[in-house]
């Protein structure tokens, strides 16, 4: 099976794309990073991509004022490295439409929620926690899913619980999420990059695992 081509996006300190080298190194994901893309050209994301060797493009309102000239040139990038995938690893910038629709069911974002909880306009870091906290809720946890036009709506293709103690501080519940990205999106990308991933009616079905040697 050939090897899926990978582009990073992310803009902060890239520990969701770290978790998913570790794993490609392993040989547990079958893919290779070919872009890391980020709004961010002093987050430590890029600095992880250029320890790796992997190339590392910084497109942003400075770079591009233009809305439709930056996705035009997040397109470029893409083409340019053949990417199969895209994967979303704490990007901070709304992913423009013509980028959503160029790549349908091959964006994967990872929310650090059980979505439909706490997801939607407004949640995104910190205030995911904050909200979930305030809540009381006794469980949260992290999302991986495809990327659509809504926000957080795309087919949900792993998810994992944590508890909530009535003593948590918002950090403290991000950190124990944290752990639990750091696990499922290479999972995801397990399944995904194995074509194991089938979407119907919104829904994701993971087919199962193929006998070694058969077609
Ligand atoms: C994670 O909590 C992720 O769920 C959210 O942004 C954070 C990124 O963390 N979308 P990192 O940059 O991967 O360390």
């Amino acid at each position: 099976m050939q090897l899926k081509r990978i582009a990073v996006f992310a803009s902060g300190g890239g520990s969701n794309f770290g978790a998913l080298l570790e794993a490609i190194e392993n040989k547990e994901v079958n893919a290779q990073v070919v872009l890391l893309l980020s709004n961010a050209p002093s987050a430590y994301a890029c600095a992880r991509a250029r320890e790796k060797g992997i190339p590392v493009a910084v497109i942003n309102k400075a770079t591009h004022p233009e809305a439709d000239a930056r996705a035009q040139a997040i397109l470029k990038a893409l083409a340019e490295k053949q990417a199969d995938y895209i994967v979303l690893a704490g990007y901070l910038p709304i992913v423009p439409a013509a980028i959503i629709r160029a790549y349908p069911n091959r964006i994967v974002n990872i929310h650090p929620s059980l979505i439909p909880a706490f997801c939607g306009k407004g949640f995104y870091g910190h205030f995911v926690h904050e909200a979930a906290v305030a809540r009381g809720v006794k469980l949260s946890g992290a999302t991986v899913h495809f990327v659509d036009e809504g926000t957080d709506t795309g087919p949900i293709i792993c998810q994992e619980s944590v508890p909530v103690f009535a003593e948590d501080s918002p950090e403290d519940l991000a950190a124990r999420v944290l752990k639990v990205e750091h696990s499922i999106l290479p999972r995801a990308l397990s399944l995904i990059c194995a074509d194991r991933v089938l979407v119907k009616n919104n829904t994701v079905h993971i087919l199962t695992k193929k006998e070694d040697g058969a077609l």
